[in-house]
């Protein structure tokens, strides 16, 4: 399905005009297209069907209750990495069951949330991190079941080197050398009952090589614990399918499926996946108005009202984001696309062909809809966009422009100073 299509000379999403969004919530403005998540899901579930399995979205990509009752609604469960997504994941009705807890750094507060939650699996990243959460589970007089997160160091060919995980020396998971090991341990303690090995070796991954080695060295370690006595009920393959920004080829969810599947029936487990860009990325775009052009020696500016602190990506991963004018022109320009913050890395896109842009005009900058608004900051005390869901003709603010009261809402005007 498409989401965004030009008809009538206008981009419009599902629908509905852009045009009319911007009148009626705004610019800048995150739009989503409820259709596009519901047919990535039903893709990506349809090729995993080959293994019983359950799709955890990973909330990181984008927290908006809006987007979350869409997948809710479409049979997706959820996968957190802090108090504040399990916090969110709960009132945008998922149940305990459909939770999975991870993170590298959770607190003693957190892991004391997840056990009180009661969610299907709390994955754990390092020994201290097992025998804390054991000690809490006795406290609380409860028995955890958890995942062991294997770091297991494969190589990991994708866009940015900040988004690989699951090479040797990175800060994710428990070695692999060190896993059967801890495996054992989490066997030995009473307060956890070890059920799932899960990995996520990155996001956007270039290569499915990753995923076969990585499932594969996941395999041959739950039959070890499993031998060992552990009651291994699932296998978790993570997140990390890629999108296309550019003119890449959409991933090839078929060959996927058979390898993660395969490395699930080859255990006779449950396979649990973590994706979270597949889902969003392409149902969203960021809205904006173009406010100004500008001249600079040899460079011409586009200065739009969104910019890094909408969209980070460009100027924090150097990513690719398409940028399409909503009712485009007669004319050619190359420019940089930037925002107004007052940083000279503040950029949606360098020296980018543009069709004639004039102030006032409305741009779309496309696949935005993950870590876009959930990266956005309040830097320059520029108040957090809105959210807008689109749905065939219906389209709602699902997510309210911050206001410049939000913006001081928690300072204290009167702060209670204590001695030392
Ligand atoms: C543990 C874990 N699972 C899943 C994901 C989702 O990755 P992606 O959005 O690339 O699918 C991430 C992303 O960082 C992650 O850290």
């Amino acid at each position: 399905m498409r989401g965004f299509t030009v008809r009538d000379g206008t981009l419009h999403c599902e629908d509905v005009p852009l045009a009319s969004i911007a009148r009626g919530a705004g610019t800048p403005a995150y739009v989503y297209s409820a259709g596009v998540i519901r047919d990535r899901f039903r893709r990506l579930d349809a090729a995993l069907a080959g293994a019983p399995h359950r799709i955890h979205y990973s909330l990181k990509a984008n927290g908006s209750r809006g987007v979350l009752e869409v997948l809710r609604a479409a049979g997706c469960a959820v996968d957190v990495v802090s108090g504040g997504e399990l916090f969110k994941a709960q009132r945008a009705g998922f149940a305990p069951g459909e939770i999975l807890f991870g993170g590298v750094g959770k607190t003693e507060r957190e892991l004391r949330e997840a056990i009180a939650a009661d969610v299907k699996l709390i994955n754990v990243e390092s020994e201290a991190e097992l025998r804390l959460l054991s000690r809490l589970a006795d406290e609380m007089g409860a028995v955890v079941n958890v995942g062991l997160r294997v770091n297991p160091e494969v190589d990991v060919k994708n866009a940015h080197h900040y988004m690989a995980t699951g090479e040797k020396g990175h800060k994710f998971g428990i070695p692999i050398g060190e896993a059967e090991a801890i495996g054992r341990l989490a066997i030995a303690l009473p307060n956890v009952s070890l059920q799932a090995l899960d990995m996520h070796v990155g996001s956007q991954l270039d290569s499915f090589d990753a995923y076969r080695e990585g499932t594969a060295r996941l395999v041959d370690l739950s039959l070890v614990l499993r031998r060992a006595g552990a009651d291994i009920r699932y296998l978790d393959a993570g997140g990390g399918l890629p999108v296309p920004y550019g003119s890449e080829e959409e991933p090839d969810l078929a060959v996927y499926g058979a390898i993660v599947t395969a490395a699930a029936n080859a255990l006779g487990v449950e396979l649990l996946v973590e994706p979270g860009r597949f889902f969003v990325a392409a149902s969203g775009l960021l809205l904006t108005r173009v406010l100004y052009r500008k001249q600079s020696g040899a460079k011409s500016y586009v200065i739009c009202d969104a910019g890094m602190t909408e969209l980070l990506r460009p100027s924090h991963y150097d990513a690719f984001h398409r940028i399409e004018a909503v009712a485009p022109r007669p004319g050619k320009l190359t420019a940089d696309v930037v925002g107004p913050v007052c940083e000279s890395g503040d950029f949606l896109a360098l020296d980018r062909e543009l069709p004639g842009v004039e102030s006032g005009d409305l741009l779309a900058v496309h696949t935005a809809g993950a870590y876009g608004y959930v990266m956005s900051s309040q830097y320059n005390a520029r108040p957090r966009v809105a959210e807008v869901m689109v749905d065939g003709a219906r389209w709602a603010v699902v997510t309210a422009r911050e206001t410049y009261e939000d913006l001081v809402r928690n300072e204290s005007p009167t702060p209670q100073w204590r001695d030392a």
